[in-house]
C-alpha cells in the first residue's frame, strides 16, 4: 500500500484536485466533505461525511481513515469557506466571522492537534495547510475571510515549530485564483482582473495546479524545510512598480 492521506473537503473543487493526483499516483486517500460524495468520488477514495466544524466529526474522520488504511501519512486541511455574503467591513455580521472562523481555522486547527499525536506515535508524517493568498490581501467585503486565513497561516508556523523535534514537516499553499465552486460566483470580475495583468502568469489556477505542490511536497524532498510557504498564485503576490 502507498503513502495514506487524509484530506478534508475532498468531494469538488482543489480538495477533489488533490486527492485525484494523490490516487493516480499510488496514494491511499480518504477525504471529508459536509455532503455525500459522487460515486466516482466513493470507487476511488474512502468517503467520509463530516463537518471539520465538528469536533465529534474530525474524530470520526480520523479513526475511518485508521481503521480503513492504518495510518495517516499526509494531512491536507483544505476545506474551507467563503462568507455567504460579501459585506462591507463596517456591516459584516458577528454569525458570518463566527461561522468562517470555526470551519476555516478552529477546525484545521484541531483536527490537526489529533493527526499529529497519532503521526508522533507512527514517527513519521506531512502536514499541508491550504491557507489562500487572502492570508495577506485585504479585501474588505470579506473580511472574516482574511482573518480567518492569516490565523491559518500562524498556524502553520505553530505546528511547524512544535513538530519539528518529531520530524514532521508543516507546510502552508497558498492558492491565488482558482477555478471551483467557489470562485464560480466571481468569474466576471477574476476574469477582467487577470486580462488586466493582476497575475504575472496570465491564467486562471486550476485545482491540479495545487495538487501538484501536495504532491510535491509530499515527496520529503525538503528536509531541512518546514512552516515554508508555497505560493501558488500566478505570480500575483510579487509586488511590481
Ligand atoms: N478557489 C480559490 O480561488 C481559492 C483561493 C485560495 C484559497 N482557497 C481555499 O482552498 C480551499 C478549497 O476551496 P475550493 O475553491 O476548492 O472550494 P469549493 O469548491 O467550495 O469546495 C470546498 C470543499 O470543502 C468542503 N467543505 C466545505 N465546508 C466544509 C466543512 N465544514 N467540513 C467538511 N468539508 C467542507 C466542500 O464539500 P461540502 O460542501 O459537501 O462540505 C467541498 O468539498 C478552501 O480552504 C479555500 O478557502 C480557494
Amino acid at each position: 500500500m502507498g503513502k495514506v492521506a487524509l484530506i478534508t473537503g475532498g468531494s469538488r473543487g482543489i480538495g477533489r484536485g488533490v486527492a485525484d493526483y494523490l490516487y493516480e499516483k499510488g496514494f491511499s486517500v480518504a477525504i471529508t466533505s459536509r455532503r455525500e460524495a459522487d460515486e466516482a468520488a466513493k470507487a476511488k477514495f474512502l468517503c467520509i461525511a463530516a463537518d471539520n466544524a465538528s469536533a465529534e466529526d474530525r474524530q470520526r474522520a480520523v479513526d475511518e481513515t485508521i481503521a480503513k488504511f492504518g495510518r495517516i501519512d499526509l494531512l491536507v486541511n483544505n476545506a474551507g469557506i467563503a462568507p455567504r455574503v460579501r459585506a462591507d467591513l463596517l456591516d459584516m455580521g458577528e454569525d458570518s466571522m463566527r461561522e468562517l472562523i470555526d470551519v476555516n481555522l478552529i477546525g484545521p486547527f484541531f483536527l490537526t492537534q489529533l493527526v499529529a499525536k497519532r503521526m508522533i506515535e507512527q514517527g513519521s508524517g506531512t502536514i499541508v495547510n491550504i491557507t489562500s493568498m487572502s492570508s495577506y490581501t485585504v479585501s474588505v467585503n470579506r473580511g472574516e475571510y482574511c482573518v480567518s486565513k492569516a490565523g491559518l497561516s500562524m498556524m502553520t508556523q505553530l505546528f511547524a515549530v512544535r513538530l519539528a523535534e518529531h520530524g514532521i514537516p508543516v507546510y502552508e499553499i497558498r492558492p491565488g485564483i482558482i477555478a471551483t465552486d467557489m470562485t464560480s460566483k466571481v468569474k466576471d470580475k477574476y476574469d477582467a482582473l487577470i486580462a488586466g495583468g493582476i497575475t504575472p502568469i496570465k491564467r486562471w489556477g486550476q485545482p491540479e495546479d495545487i495538487a501538484k505542490a501536495v504532491y510535491a511536497l509530499s515527496l520529503d524532498l525538503l528536509p531541512f524545510s518546514t512552516g515554508e510557504v508555497i505560493n501558488v498564485d500566478g505570480g500575483f503576490h510579487l509586488q511590481r512598480l
